[in-house]
């Protein structure tokens, strides 16, 4: 029997379709500063969207750092380093002058900023005044509190034109994903089941899933049936 073999392949389920709507909607009110949020629970799969969706769009994707928190500089060099700007500069004026000026060469595609909830409420004032400046739209993703962060800032909450939060995955997301990334065609106990102990969450249905194939390889099995998914289950909330 072959081995059934498992590729950590990007899948386009529902959050990921809504993902690219909200994109879209965004952009299309260009020529003024505005912002997106995305937020939900951990695991969902908001932060590999974002990547994905930068990497194939020539986006800035940059993670906010903690260490960031007692100054804006490193936040703009780093944001200056993902939008190409070749001089890192040294002090705060100029940095942000060299972001400004490769944010109005790149035509207006959005940028993409994690978990800024961590910072204090200034770095978010400088989102504003860089989308302002620029029109170029900024993508915030967070966890929940990312929402009451940007709201205590009326000025960013009222530039805020999406805000889009990640459900939890549904049965059709997890058989699409266990097709796409595994070449496996789920029963729909088996389905349920993986999606019933995952609680939405797609970093726990893909350790499941992983789980799942390695017994299926260990006992030379090309159909997962309920036994061999309940061990999988086991195997990886112990692991
Ligand atoms: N569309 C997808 N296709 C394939 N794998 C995915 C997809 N979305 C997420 N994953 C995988 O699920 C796991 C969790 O995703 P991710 O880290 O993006 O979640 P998150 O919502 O950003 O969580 P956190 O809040 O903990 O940062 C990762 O291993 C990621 O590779
Ligand atoms: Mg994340």
């Amino acid at each position: 029997m072959p081995e059934i073999r498992f590729f950590p392949k990007f899948v386009n389920v529902k959050n990921v379709r809504n993902f690219q709507a909200m994109i879209e909607a965004l952009m299309m009110s260009a020529g003024e500063g505005r912002l997106a949020a995305v937020i939900g629970p951990a695991g969902r799969g908001k932060t590999r969207t974002a990547q994905w969706y930068a990497a194939n769009n020539r986006c800035a994707f940059v993670r906010c750092l903690s260490i960031w928190r007692g100054s804006e500089l490193g936040f703009l060099q780093a944001l200056g380093r993902e939008l190409g700007v070749k001089k890192v500069a040294h002090r705060k004026d100029p940095a942000f002058l060299a972001v400004m000026d490769a944010l109005n060469a790149q035509g207006g595609r959005p940028v993409f900023i994690e978990e800024i909830e961590k910072l204090p409420r200034l770095h978010l004032e400088l989102v504003r005044d860089l989308s302002d400046l620029s029109a170029a739209p900024f993508v915030l993703v967070g966890e929940d509190e990312l929402q009451s962060h940007m709201q205590q800032v009326t000025r960013i909450w009222n530039r805020t034109f999406q805000l889009l939060e990640f459900e939890a995955l549904g049965v059709g997301d997890v058989v699409m994903f266990a097709r796409e990334a595994a070449g496996l065609d789920l029963p729909t106990d088996v389905a349920e089941l993986l999606h019933g102990q995952a609680g939405g969450c797609f970093r726990v249905i893909k350790r499941d899933l992983i789980s799942l194939v390695n017994i299926m390889n260990a006992r030379g099995k090309s159909e997962p049936d309920l036994g061999m998914v309940k061990v999988a289950i086991k195997q990886s909330l112990r692991g």
